[in-house]
């Protein structure tokens, strides 16, 4: 085993009594705890500013989880297990004198030690140069940071200058959860494990493709921190761009980091740049103003809590991107994603070419080709639409359209589907980066969003405005549209 793939049993987790770590990873500890994943050796320490005991924390560890995880799945022991394993330590991420309060309080845990950064981005700097400083760095430890990766191509490569100053990119884990997913791990098996899909996996076989993440939710208590990055630079640059590289990718030569990462690579760098001049027709933003959502009335963005009238910010937006390569000329990428909308949706359809000669009495625009959709949520699954015919002695002549659906809790005959969060961890204790981001991929994705943000400062469209709880502006359903398409509604 090489030293990057040591067993990690020291956990260092800065920002332990934050959004991140309450929500998502003190609850994806115990589901690891619960099932019996982690080693008995596994210490968790939490660093965070507030001057609080150890006994303090493992309060307010059992506190989140009796908060976030349903009682159905709370079992005591785990929940004592996972409580003896954290401890704490109060640092001031400012101040050099708090970095040796923690190597005095790392000084007989077992290493390597894996450090992962649940704090702003604003921070990570410091902390690498706090760490170095107290010569808590070392060839085989791991460091764990989170999209975003900075602001825009400039400010994330100032931070990716940083890391690889003081780690090696063996260390280097950078987090975007969406690959944690378990659908989205299925994409690859679901692509290169079938046959009939491979061979139409391309410009021939398929017509269009389809990534949406709409949210109900609005900006609630982050608006300070949204306002300055937007819909583009919070969810395309990462989370929708990830699953077009997916989607997109070529088959990898092998499952290992490496050759997944370099296929992701090859597809970043085909995505066609969007200029002053192509910018009007393929991209969309906008911003929600007073709606309904379930009955419920709800703030438009600008008058949510510690929002600012004059905010020009964008919790929408749509946009056409093109692959520039072999298997993908002609076959436009829709993105769509926006805060406020009228339910929480995350899914890929891949709509197929029709054939070329058509029998059947329906026009052939009322029937185009089979769809595939991928679900990320509400339900995690897949379902073929496929055409049959009808019941009935006079229906020779004409096609319905059902679909032939896996839903993997009910076929896998599973509880829950794993949050990303444990499979993440997981790779990060097991030191396998697949599931990671190298650096080329965050900044090549930087480097197309920042055009398309400049090009669009720079063209005179305006931001359009749409009303909490629908499904986004109409000109997103024109843009799709105009190119003889349309989004795919259930
Ligand atoms: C985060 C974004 O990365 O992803 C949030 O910063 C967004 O704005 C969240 O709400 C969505 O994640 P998920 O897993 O709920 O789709």
């Amino acid at each position: 085993m090489s030293e990057s793939l040591k067993k990690i049993d020291s956990f260092v987790l800065f920002g332990v009594l934050g959004d991140l770590s309450i929500r998502k990873l003190i609850p994806a500890w115990y589901y690891l705890e619960r099932d019996n994943m982690l080693s008995d050796a596994l210490k968790i320490l939490g660093v965070g500013r507030k001057d609080i005991s150890d006994k303090d924390l493992k309060d307010q560890v059992k506190e989140v989880l009796n908060k976030f995880v349903s009682p159905e799945y709370l079992n005591p022991e785990a929940v004592s297990r996972l409580v003896e394993r954290f401890s704490y330590c109060t640092c001031d991420l400012s101040k050099i004198e708090s970095y040796k309060d923690l190597s005095l309080k790392l000084s007989d845990w077992k290493k390597p030690v894996t450090y992962y950064l649940a704090i702003s981005p604003s921070l990570f700097e410091m902390v690498c140069d706090g760490l170095k400083g107290s010569n808590l760095i070392t060839p085989d430890c791991r460091i764990i940071i989170e999209k975003p990766i900075g602001f825009d191509l400039d400010t994330s490569q100032e931070i990716n200058e940083k890391l690889t100053r003081y780690f090696d990119e063996s260390q280097i884990y950078r987090i975007d959860h969406y690959l944690g997913k378990e659908t989205v791990q299925n994409l690859i098996t679901l692509r290169f494990a079938n046959s009939l899909f491979s061979s139409q996996w391309n410009s021939k076989g398929i017509e269009y493709v389809e990534i949406t993440a709409a949210e109900s939710v609005g900006i609630e208590d982050r608006w300070g921190y949204f306002d300055g990055m937007g819909q583009l630079r919070d969810m395309v640059q990462s989370h929708l761009l990830q699953l077009l590289c997916l989607i997109a990718m070529e088959p990898p030569n092998r499952l290992d980091d490496q050759s997944i990462r370099s296929e992701k690579v090859k597809v970043l760098e085909a995505l066609k740049p969007l200029d002053e001049e192509s910018i009007s027709s393929n991209f969309v933003s906008a911003q929600y103003i007073d709606g309904e959502i379930d009955g419920n009335q709800k703030s438009g963005y600008v008058n949510e809590d510690g929002g600012k009238t004059e905010s020009k910010t964008e919790t929408f937006v749509a946009v056409k991107a093109e692959i520039q390569n072999w298997r993908w000329l002609g076959v436009p990428f829709y993105l769509r994603t926006g805060k406020r909308m009228a339910s929480k949706t995350t899914q890929i359809v891949i709509h197929f070419k029709s054939d070329g000669h058509y029998i059947f009495n329906e026009s052939k625009e009322s029937l185009r080709g089979n769809t595939l959709i991928i679900s990320l949520h509400p339900k995690e699954g897949i379902s073929l639409k496929v055409f049959t015919k009808p019941h009935g002695v006079d229906k020779h002549s004409t096609v319905r359209s059902d679909p032939m659906s896996l839903d993997f809790i009910k076929t896998q005959k599973l509880l829950n589907i794993p949050s990303g969060y444990q499979s993440l961890l997981m790779d990060i204790l097991n030191g396998n980066q697949s599931l990671f981001l190298c650096r080329e991929e965050v900044e090549l994705a930087w480097k197309w969003c920042d055009d398309a943000l400049d090009a669009f400062n720079q063209s005179s469209q305006e931001l359009y405005y749409y009303d909490a709880g629908s499904n986004g502006p109409t000109q997103s359903e024109e843009l799709i549209s105009n190119y003889g398409h349309s989004w795919h509604e259930e």
